[in-house]
């Protein structure tokens, strides 16, 4: 097998928001396939950045008041560790606002206007006069012009669906500053996207895509395809249009082609990658675009097209997917369904998920539901009941050999198909067949712990003189194990770190598969994944729909925020008897220390007067934990003990605050742990 060269990218997020299950699953799905790739010894990049650009991010630094620079900045960084933490490894995670995008934009953009492929055209379009801004159709608002709809968008109608040009809105006024907007005319720049029909429809038909994306495709094409405005007008966060001051790339010009720029830094800084191998017309390297399948036109039309008209190669091929629902439905804010990555990982392993995406991932397009029952269920049983159990069975007979394996396994034949099994399982991790991979590797776990069961070493291990065959039949389950760890690395990266530590192995590559362990030494088995509660997915939810309201509240309370009271009102009545039923307590801090993987948490050990509590609280923003250490505050005492990732929270401090400050409650000094407060 010889080794190829890949270069692998997913679509690049917008600055402007966070992280949630939804993006997920396209990066875990790319994260999976590099990882494979990699395991398979072939040379594969995975590139990536973030989308820096357009009227949304500018829109959002000014509200809250930063540059956009600083916002990107911050964003990028959020985006960076919650791709981290979800063990997604990327070669380079860049911005789309850099050296290299600009320079890559700009020549893109004048090799085609050189070759003819650009135009120039005067549009007529809405304008804000009080923010001296164009505004797209979804920054105007009005009356739908045939149902009277109130407060619908520029462009269509919620109510009623009907389409629409924003002239024709009843009442129309810009969402931003709640002007009426007026109409002005301003000089636009087109990519001639007709010219290359003849080329796209060739691409777009020889496999490049998915048979469904070919099919949406061959409707673009039959209604004809129209050239694109690229240029929008100054004020705009993006790069300049050379030649043109005031006029500036469009977001989705320069975006795909952050891929190219971000290559092009990860290149500088390791001498081994050459570019033009990659991107040259006749490379013979390959190039692969995951993205969601919301954003084809981009990926199998403009983006070929300016590749070709540029003199670059294009895509090996556009891999797309579907998107995630919640639960049988959208993802929604109000239900708690809108998960953050950094929610999730609050609460729960990002194995988890990863491997679930992975059970439930085909090539398609089709949407794929993350039932939360259904997920629980599946990794109880598989990864924690099958694989790891396994393992788990195994570990304690092989400990009391000094951690010795036995010099042979018990049914080499068998291994010898485990082994074999490989092929099979490559074929459909190369094919994105992800759920097919994941129910092989299941029945091989499943025929594995049969066989342990049969071999009964608990029993054996009763008897003075079987201590031989009880290593030999641990030994087989190990290698086992082994095996099936090498064909989970790509989905459990982190799982099977701990496990190659466990085997004591330099590596887990898929080549090492059949190497024997035999007379080799294991190390001390820590158990390697915990089992999923359904009070961690319940916390996850409540404090996703907490997420949501509080964003909410501030959404609605900043404009005019006249008195704290305003944003968040006082809650309902209640009764001296329902106030009491809350615990309150003096609590003596005695330990605060940061917690690994949890951006905002701290973790406190309380002394309550003879009882000590751990806590996790969201005030790591405003305290240093050696800060805290020695006073006194107010607890919750009677809070039912909530499960997080880490540990288990067994009651809450309180403190006053939002987003802007926090302030931990104080006891004055004499006041004794523990004691009670009313
Ligand atoms: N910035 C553009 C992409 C530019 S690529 C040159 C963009 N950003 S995005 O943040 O909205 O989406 C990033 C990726 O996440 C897209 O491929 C999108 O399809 C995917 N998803 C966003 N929400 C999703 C789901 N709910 N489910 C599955 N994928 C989803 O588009
Ligand atoms: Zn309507």
């Amino acid at each position: 097998m010889s080794t190829r060269q890949i270069l692998v990218t997913s679509a690049l997020p917008y600055a402007n928001g966070p992280i949630h299950l939804g993006h997920l699953l396209e990066y875990i799905q790319t994260d999976i396939w590099v990882r494979f790739q990699k395991s398979r010894g072939h040379t594969c990049t995975y590139v990536c950045a973030d989308d820096a650009h357009g009227t949304a991010i500018m829109l959002r630094a000014e509200q809250e008041g930063i540059s956009p620079q600083a916002l990107i900045d911050r964003v990028r960084a959020e985006h960076h560790s919650d791709f981290k933490d979800f063990n997604i490894h990327f070669d380079n995670y860049y911005s789309t606002h850099s050296e290299e995008n600009r320079h890559f934009s700009e020549l893109i953009y004048t090799r085609l206007r050189d070759a003819g492929h650009i135009a120039t055209r005067d549009i007529e379009q809405m304008f804000d006069p009080e923010k001296q801004l164009f505004l797209a159709d979804r920054f105007i608002k009005g009356t739908c012009p045939k149902c009277g709809a109130e407060d619908q968008y520029g462009d269509n109608c919620e109510k009623c669906s009907a389409t629409y040009t924003p002239a024709e809105l009843i009442d129309p006024k810009s969402a931003i500053s709640g002007a009426t907007p007026v109409l002005k005319t301003s000089t636009h720049y087109f990519f001639k996207l007709p010219n290359f029909s003849q080329m796209l429809q060739e691409w777009t038909q020889s496999g490049r895509v998915q048979e469904q994306i070919a099919n949406k495709l061959n409707e673009w094409f039959a209604a004809g395809l129209q050239e694109w405005d690229i240029s929008r007008d100054a004020p705009y966060f993006g790069f300049e249009i050379p030649d043109a001051p005031g006029k500036y790339f469009y977001v989705w010009l320069d975006a795909p082609i952050g891929y190219l720029a971000s290559f092009k830094n990860l290149c500088t800084q390791r001498p081994e990658l050459d570019f033009d191998a990659y991107w040259q017309p006749d490379s013979q390297a390959e190039v692969y675009h995951f993205i969601g399948k919301d954003i084809v036109y981009f990926h199998a039309l403009f983006w070929p097209a300016m590749l070709q008209g540029a003199g670059f190669r294009t895509p090996t091929s556009i891999n797309c997917h579907g998107f995630v629902t919640v639960n049988g439905g959208k993802m929604s804010k109000s239900r708690g369904t809108f998960i953050k990555a950094r929610t999730y990982l609050e609460h729960l392993n990002p194995e988890y998920l990863r491997y679930y995406f992975a059970a439930k991932l085909t090539p398609s397009i089709d949407d794929l539901d993350l039932n939360l029952d259904d997920f629980s269920q599946r990794v109880n049983s598989d990864l924690v009941g099958k694989v790891v159990n396994i393992a788990s069975r195994c570990a304690g007979f092989i400990k009391k050999q000094g951690g010795h394996l036995s010099t042979q396994v018990q049914d080499a034949q068998q291994v010898a198909r485990f082994v074999q099994a490989g092929e099979e399982i490559a074929a459909h991790y190369e094919a994105r067949e992800f759920g097919r991979a994941m129910r092989k590797i299941m029945e091989l776990a499943d025929e594995a712990n049969t066989w342990i069961n049969d071999a009964a070493p608990w029993v054996l291990a009763k008897q003075a003189d079987q201590q031989a065959q009880v290593q030999a039949v641990c030994t087989q389950g190990i290698q086992l194990f082994r095996i099936l760890m090498v064909y989970l690395a790509p989905v459990l990266p982190q799982t099977a770190e701990q496990a190659r530590e466990f085997l004591n192995l330099p590596s887990l590559a898929w080549d090492t598969r059949d190497q024997g362990l035999e007379g080799t030494c294991i190390n001390t088995f820590k158990p390697l994944m915990q089992r999923v509660e359904k009070i961690q997915i319940d916390a996850m939810l409540a404090a996703s729909a907490e997420d949501a309201a509080a964003e909410q509240a501030l959404k609605e309370g900043s404009p005019q925020k006249s008195s704290v009271l305003d944003a968040d009102p006082i809650a309902p009545q209640i009764s001296f008897d329902d106030f009491i039923k809350v615990d309150l307590r003096v609590a003596r801090i005695v330990k605060a220390e940061a917690v690994k993987g949890a951006a905002k948490l701290l973790q406190l050990t309380l002394d309550l007067g003879g009882e000590t509590r751990t806590v996790f609280s969201g005030i790591k923003s405003a305290y240093q934990p050696e800060a805290l250490e020695g006073r006194l505050t107010v607890m919750v005492a009677n809070l039912a003990p909530r499960k997080m990732r880490f540990g288990v929270s067994e009651g809450m401090v309180l403190a006053a605050g939002d987003d802007d400050g926090i302030y931990l409650l104080d006891v004055d000094s004499g006041a004794q742990p523990g004691q009670r407060i009313t």
